[in-house]
């Protein structure tokens, strides 16, 4: 096609979507990738083997519509989570990007507002915008992490109709503790979302908000299988409530909005739990062993329980990021002042970070 394009500004865009920018983070082919908290380590060949069996058992339908309520998926995903859950607790999408906007698509949207404390998940704004609602910041202390008083009463002014509570926070890697969110859930009379994207990389004897959901149907609970389960490709997010929230949910959806593909290898990819998940203690090992060194350097790591580590102490952080990015090493440049954030790799990939960082230096 010839002739010249037109511009953004030339296009008859909602009002509300002018100026905005779209989610960014830059994807180029360094050899060190640590930049959008993967997890880098491959599916297991024999784990792959069978996904694959499993996509090609599902392609000789395809010619049909898919499971819309893809049941064997939220079986699989009741069994996972435990404490009780049952698939009508359970839902799925492509991502939990995905999952999270279907719940704004229900309960927020033109007129309502949607609440975070930042700096958290950058997508969440964005996803509410998308929705036509209004964003509300909330504050965090310098050390992000947030008293329960505190978070109550900024939650109780703003009485926003959803709250994101992500734990373990990204991109500060901050644990929150379940009283917070007992506290947020009596503050507001709107929808809590509490983000465990990161759950599997904290202390093994954490207690998860599902916990939590018992008497609180205004309470979510989403999970990802694109960290601890290496399936990020793959576009497979979900979530813990109480039934009646996932009738809402059903409102918003696209029929057959999860492929029989994407049912398939997410399925199988449960059947695997434990090996898939077999990485999480050596990728934690990896970032412990991130916050250790780049202390020794003279920056500050802050606490964190998620697969990537939130460092301080950088004099321009826009200079490091581009003398790693020289170094083939990608990492990320989250806009929070003095600051850089990098995930934890395998073995040779978190050296290589390492070594290219104490190359660098630029500790204040
Ligand atoms: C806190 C948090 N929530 C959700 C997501 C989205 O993950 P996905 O859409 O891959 O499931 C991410 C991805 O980085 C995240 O950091």
């Amino acid at each position: 096609m010839g002739g010249v394009s037109a511009r953004l500004e030339d296009l008859p865009l909602r009002a509300d979507l002018r100026g905005q920018k779209p989610y960014g983070a830059p994807q180029a082919p360094l050899p060190v990738a640590l930049n959008v908290n993967e997890n880098t380590h491959p599916v297991p060949q024999d784990v792959a083997d069978d996904i694959l069996d499993s996509i090609a058992r599902a392609l000789r339908d395809v010619n049909r519509y898919p499971d819309r309520e893809f049941t064997a998926l939220r079986e699989g995903f009741a069994d996972y989570l435990g404490h009780g859950l049952t698939r009508d607790q359970i839902w799925a999408a492509n991502g939990s990007n995905e999952v999270l906007q279907h719940i704004l698509q229900a309960f927020a949207g033109p007129g309502r507002t949607a609440f975070g404390f930042a700096p958290t998940y950058s997508m969440y704004p964005l996803l509410t915008r998308g929705t036509g609602a209004r964003w509300i910041s909330g504050t965090r202390p310098d050390d992000f992490a947030i008293s329960a008083m505190d978070a109550a009463s900024q939650v109780a002014d703003a009485q926003p109709d959803v709250v994101f509570l992500c734990s373990p926070n990204n991109p500060t890697g901050t644990p929150m503790r379940l009283d917070v969110i007992e506290a947020v859930y009596e503050a507001t009379q709107g929808i809590v979302i509490v983000d465990e994207a990161y759950f599997e990389f904290a202390p093994r004897d954490e207690r998860s908000a599902l916990t939590l959901l018992p008497g609180r149907e205004r309470l979510v609970v989403s999970r990802t299988m694109s960290k601890a389960f290496a399936f990020a490709g793959a576009r497979v997010g979900y979530l813990a409530a109480d039934p009646a929230l996932i009738d809402a949910l059903r409102l918003v959806r696209l029929p057959y909005h999860l492929s029989a593909l994407t049912q398939a290898a997410a399925s199988a990819a449960l059947r695997h739990a434990p090996t898939m998940l077999g990485m999480v203690d050596e990728i934690v090992g990896q970032r412990d062993r991130i916050s250790a060194t780049v202390e020794a350097l003279g920056f500050t790591a802050h606490e964190t329980w998620t697969n990537f580590v939130l460092f301080g102490g950088v004099d321009d952080p826009a200079a490091t990021w581009d003398a790693l990015y020289d170094q083939g090493v990608l990492i990320r440049d989250v806009g929070i002042p003095h600051h850089l954030r990098v995930t934890a790799g395998t073995e040779d990939e978190t050296t290589a970070f390492l070594d290219a960082l104490a190359s660098v230096g630029s500790a204040a």
